[in-house]
């Protein structure tokens, strides 16, 4: 390899079989990074699955946390990938509707999906991040501090998430990076998935393309704590990364 050519970095991204993280795979890859997705849903037959763009794909269901996070680490085994640049955890879940009528279930759902697996991926790929000085970041919501009645749940489970990048940032200090993001709106199927019709005020939402170039620029600025707002995300429009950036 020449001195101009640029290793690709190494990625991981959950929750990228849709929405905002199926945008987010696609722009790295695009960029020539590898990167390695994960989702709930079974695409293949087999365990550790490559899309028509190179990008890997392996099932790492949220809702048993310490079980996706064995997952990722065995298909990063596979990949011989020791070395981590990027971790981005963005897989989340949502219920709306009367707290008052939230089954526990729901509750337990959101816990397990929204926090309690980014806590166990973040602790099981810590080392091979540490080994690349790499991000990790984690992916919120406006909601957490908004206030937001018909998504209770949710919200804390965001809330706390922050808390848990607050305290990360101290413990991993000079080992790897610690980033917490929190989009606004997204036009994404997410609301629908909790049950909530939004009608025409989901056309005044960030469309997920837009929010994926905010988050890339986020990530490249090594913003601690951002809110990906409207206003971020036409600044993105003009930012673009060197080669071999993040
Ligand atoms: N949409 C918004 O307005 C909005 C606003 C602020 C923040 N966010 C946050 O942004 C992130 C992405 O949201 P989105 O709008 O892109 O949602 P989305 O379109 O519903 O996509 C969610 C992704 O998470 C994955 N996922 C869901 N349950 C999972 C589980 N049990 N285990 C592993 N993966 C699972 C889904 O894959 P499978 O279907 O394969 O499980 C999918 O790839 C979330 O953290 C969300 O909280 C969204």
């Amino acid at each position: 390899m020449s001195e101009t050519q640029h290793q690709p970095l190494r990625i991981v991204i959950t929750g990228a079989s849709d929405g905002l993280g199926y945008h987010l795979a696609r722009n790295y890859a695009a960029h020539g990074h590898d990167v390695l997705t994960t989702g709930s849903r079974q695409i293949n037959d087999e365990r550790l699955y490559f899309d028509q763009a190179g990008i890997a794909y392996v099932r790492a269901d949220q809702s048993e946390p310490q079980r996706a996070a064995g997952r990722i680490d065995e298909a990063l085994d596979r990949l011989g990938w020791d070395r981590l640049d990027l971790v981005l955890l963005n897989a989340g879940v949502g219920w709306s509707g009367d707290p008052a009528e939230e089954k526990p279930d729901s509750v337990a759902w959101q816990v397990a999906v929204n926090l309690g697996a980014p806590v166990a991926i973040a602790h099981r790929l810590s080392s091979r991040l540490f080994a690349a000085e790499g991000k990790l970041v984690l992916i919120g919501s406006t909601a957490a501090a908004s206030g937001n009645a018909r998504f209770a749940t949710y919200a804390a489970t965001k809330a706390a998430l922050d808390a848990f990048a607050r305290a990360l940032r101290e413990e991993w200090a000079g080992r790897a990076q610690v980033l917490m993001l929190h989009p606004g709106p997204i036009r994404t199927d997410m609301h629908a998935k909790a049950g909530l019709k939004l009608g025409l005020v989901r056309r005044f939402f960030m469309t997920p393309e837009r929010v994926a170039r905010a988050v890339a620029m986020a990530v490249r600025k090594g913003e601690a704590k951002r809110m990906i707002t409207r206003a971020y995300g036409w600044r993105s429009l003009l930012s673009r990364p060197r080669e071999g950036q993040l």
